[in-house]
């Protein structure tokens, strides 16, 4: 091709190429981008454990929303936190608590064995789950969630968890919704979320 033919390409790719940046910006800005990609990126198998030594893989998440919290028993102020206020929704769910899933993955799958989140869950609603497993799955669930976690050694040779403290809401089919907000009344909370069962 001569330039004259490819210079009205050059233009044309160029053109359509800003209105492609320009509607990526307008989904960016309205959350448009998000909803669009969120659910086929965040999830996917996992092979877990529960307090009771139950196995709980991404088939568990089918037929009942889903509430997943990732954190640590050893947490010293989120964890317990959102747990108890997850707790509470729970409690405003009144007899539809049965028919959610409310998980509490471990991060520190080190020092939460199944045993010590049994011993630890037993502060909070009885309905969730503690889930953990050996390294390898606990890795993977946290990279298919986008859960950041990492470990900060603390001055005594002890160590803690800096990690995600979002609460991700899945419908029945398994599939990432968006972000649960918990910082408002139980009973607003536990409203939405049954919009979902
Ligand atoms: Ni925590």
């Amino acid at each position: 091709m001569t330039d004259r033919t490819t210079r009205p390409l050059v233009i044309i790719a160029a053109f359509a190429g800003s209105l492609a940046a320009g509607l990526l910006i307008v989904l960016w800005l309205t959350g448009g981008f998000r909803s669009v990609t969120a659910p086929a990126s965040i999830g996917g198998a996992f092979q877990l454990t529960d307090q009771a030594g139950r196995a709980v893989t991404e088939q568990n998440l089918k037929g009942k929303p889903s509430l997943i919290f990732f954190g640590f028993t050893h947490c010293p102020d989120v964890c317990p936190t959102s747990l108890f206020e997850i707790s509470e929704v729970l409690r405003a769910m009144g007899k539809d608590a049965g028919r959610v899933n409310a998980y509490f993955v471990s991060v520190d799958p080190e020092r939460d064995t199944a045993a010590a989140m049994k011993e630890y869950l037993s502060s909070f609603d009885p309905h969730l789950q503690g889930l953990t497993g050996n390294a390898e799955a606990v890795a993977k669930v946290i990279s298919s969630f986008r859960v950041y976690a990492k470990k900060v050694p603390l001055k005594d040779g002890d160590y803690t968890m800096d990690h995600t403290a979002l609460i991700y809401l899945m419908d029945r089919d398994g599939k990432f919704v968006s972000p649960f907000n918990l910082k408002r009344a139980p009973d607003a909370a536990a409203t939405e979320l049954k919009r979902y069962l």
